[in-house]
């Protein structure tokens, strides 16, 4: 190769030594040499002006030295490369022998623990879960359950629109009425946990939001005996076996007849005191059989099939457990009240 060629070599290995500190340096002494304006392709530009005879051999060591000084380069630059890989693996490794950070864990909500018992309390006597959508269709909400456009009834459960026929569901009936849909004309159990809301003045034993557990079982034969023993069967599992239910008649359209169940006072054991008002009872859900409209509107078969159903205030329940004197409490995220309830 000529010697003025021969320097180059030279001196891209001087560079590449001791000028080029990391890769990005690198990356740019390639240009000088190397890129569509660097100098082999200056080199090469010139070629036209030699003599015919002088331009092969002067072409091919130009293509010696552009492929010496390519190999050069992509050498070198495999070797930075793989040093900064190491250097950053190094840099972020994570030391495993370090203590963790412990996280406060916060007790669950009386809400959920609550609605889970509810829920293990029918689950353990073979009811399914059903979920229903806290935005809900009026359709559902009121008209499938037995009470249509300007029934009296839609009066007591006045709620937020979101359009003409959307709205935040008033309770958790609507969910008996997708069910048997879904479930045409067959027997089935199932409750349903989940938010409702209303336009109720807040005090301290109403929100505009809280919670019901809703519950539905149809078949041949299901009677008010069945509802009966069932509520009973819930009153003792989650007040204690001491606990008797009592029934007074009601009015829900979407029952027939209905009821609302009281409990009796587990502070005054029924004798009457300031957690009962007196009475010795509690009130704590709304029940009743199926009314048959609602069985035919839905797809059953109101000759064949009979049914109960039954909507559980989870608030409720939960201040009774554990003797909380406002509903308000649930809603106002106070650590200090979160924290009186067991961790599970
Ligand atoms: N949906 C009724 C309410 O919110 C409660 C209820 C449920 C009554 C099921 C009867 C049967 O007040």
């Amino acid at each position: 190769m000529r010697p003025e060629l021969e320097e180059y070599k030279k001196s891209a290995q001087i560079e590449i030594q001791f000028v080029a500190h990391n890769l990005n340096d690198l990356y740019k002494m390639r240009n000088v040499y190397l890129s569509k304006n660097g100098l082999i392709a200056k080199l090469m530009g010139n070629i036209k002006n030699l003599n015919p005879d002088e331009r092969k051999a002067y072409g091919q060591d130009l293509n010696e030295l552009k492929t010496y000084l390519e190999d050069l380069f992509n050498n070198h630059i495999k070797i930075l490369e793989k040093g900064e890989l190491a250097k950053k693996l190094q840099s972020e490794t994570i030391d495993l022998t370090l203590p963790g950070r412990s996280l406060d864990s916060a007790p669950q909500h009386p809400f959920h623990l609550i609605a889970d018992e509810i829920c293990r309390i029918f689950i353990g006597i073979g009811y399914i879960i059903a979920e229903g959508d806290e935005v809900e269709e009026d359709l559902y909400n009121f008209t499938l359950l037995n009470m249509p456009e300007n029934h009296p009834a839609r009066d007591m459960q006045d709620t937020f629109y979101i359009s003409d026929s959307l709205l935040l569901r008033t309770h958790t009936s609507p969910v008996q009425a997708r069910f048997m849909q879904k479930h045409k004309n067959e027997p089935l159990k199932m409750i349903s946990p989940g938010k409702v809301f209303r336009r109720d003045d807040d005090d301290n034993t109403h929100s505009h939001q809280f919670g019901q557990v809703e519950g539905l079982v149809i078949g041949e034969g299901i009677s008010f005996s069945h509802l009966k023993a069932t509520l009973d069967l819930f009153a003792k599992q989650m007040f204690g076996p001491k606990r008797e239910i009592r029934l007074r008649s009601s009015y829900f359209p979407f029952t027939e007849p209905s009821v609302e169940v009281d409990v009796s006072c587990h502070e005054c054991n029924g004798k009457g005191c300031s957690t009962c008002k007196g009475s010795g009872w509690i009130e704590i859900l709304g029940a009743g059989m199926v009314n048959p409209n609602v069985l035919t509107m839905n797809g059953y078969d109101a000759e064949k099939y009979t049914g109960f159903a039954f909507g559980v205030g989870i608030e409720r329940v939960a201040m009774l457990r554990y003797g909380i004197d406002d509903m308000r409490r649930f809603y106002q995220n106070d650590i200090r009240f979160l924290k009186e309830f067991p961790k599970r």
